[in-house]
């Protein structure tokens, strides 16, 4: 038996494996001739002659699987090497991505929200113009349009310029009380250092029972968001006007740069104005149909926010896809 196993152990090929399997096992194989000879051996002796040739038959089944693994691997490997292709190999120019520096900044917006529990709402980009401007107390002829031209479709129908028609399309559908936030794109026909024909917002609205919502919650919930983005700054309220709230104000920050000195980035006058807010006008909730409730708004460019934390002189640049700008932010 020992040439079998010598046998077993020189094979080179896993075709040779399998010969010497059939010359074994077969029919006419070694282990169906030593059990007919078997037969002849006195009759004491056939059960210790039988024991053995059984152990053999199963440690030769071992030894034969076991080798023809390894050859398997073996014939795999060679093979791999012929055709020249490595596929484990990591290609040297892949990079990590990351967020865009507006997208990064927008998280962070909805992130605070979120963790007071305003809902996200998306609404649409092509909107028409009872939500864009009607509804939200900017009808026909306003000359308050005009600060927002945009891209327009047949039919009324035209490229959102703000996302607070958001605020109309949520209460068109849902019963008050609101508390939502509305991240996205909107569309104007502007283009220079600080303006881009597509930017990003965040609307806020907040609508309670009648008396429930006071300037005051406004403000304080604004003041904490502002200290959220930019750290230790001041944060102020200038009476403003939107059609939509009533009163109205912009808030300005300290500026982020000179610490509110004065420099060339805050045109010297020490505060950057980052945000529109107000009291919702009653004229918007009759278009909503809403009856004996108060609520307040806000509004806020994205990219704005983005320029003033990483410190990015032309917006324009944030939309060129020149990688090695972005990477800066990363
Ligand atoms: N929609 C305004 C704009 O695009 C921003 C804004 C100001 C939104 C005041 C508001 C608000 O909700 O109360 O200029």
């Amino acid at each position: 038996m020992k040439e079998w196993y010598d046998a077993i152990n020189d094979a080179t090929t896993v075709e040779r494996i399998e010969e010497i399997k059939i010359s074994i096992f077969g029919k006419k194989g070694i282990l169906a001739a030593e059990f007919a000879k078997m037969k002849s051996a006195p009759n004491e002796e056939k059960s210790k002659i039988a024991k053995e040739l059984n152990t053999h038959k199963s440690s030769l089944m071992d030894e034969l699987s076991s080798k023809k693994m390894t050859l398997q691997t073996q014939e795999l490997e060679l093979a791999m090497k012929a055709e020249g292709l490595d596929v484990s190999l990591f290609s040297t120019t892949s990079q990590a991505g990351a967020l865009h520096p507006v997208m990064e900044t927008m998280d962070r917006i909805v992130e605070y929200f979120a963790s007071l529990n305003f809902a996200v709402k998306t609404g649409a980009m092509v909107e028409d113009d009872f939500n864009n401007f009607e509804a939200l107390n900017l009808p026909k002829y306003h000359p308050a349009r005009d600060m927002q031209d945009t891209f327009y479709f047949k039919d009324e129908m035209l490229l959102r310029t703000h996302t607070s028609p958001v605020q109309i399309r949520t209460m068109m559908t849902t019963k008050p009380p609101i508390r939502m936030i509305a991240p996205g794109a909107v569309f104007r026909r502007d283009y220079d250092l600080t303006h881009t024909p597509m930017f990003h917002q965040v609307e806020g609205l907040l609508v309670d029972d009648e008396g429930k919502v006071s300037f005051a919650n406004l403000k304080f919930i604004l003041e904490d968001f502002l200290k959220y983005m930019f750290g230790e700054i001041e944060v102020r309220f200038r009476p403003s006007f939107f059609p939509f709230t009533e009163p109205s104000a912009e808030v300005d920050i300290s500026c982020v740069f000179c610490k509110g000195d004065g420099c060339r980035v805050c045109s010297h006058t020490g505060w950057l104005e980052v945000l529109g807010c107000g009291i919702v006008d009653p004229n918007v909730f009759k278009a909503v149909k809403y009856k004996n409730v108060s609520g307040y708004a806000f509004g806020l460019g994205v990219e704005r926010f983005a320029m003033l934390i990483h410190q990015i002189g032309d917006l324009r640049s944030l939309f060129e896809g020149d990688i090695k700008l972005l990477e800066q932010f990363r």
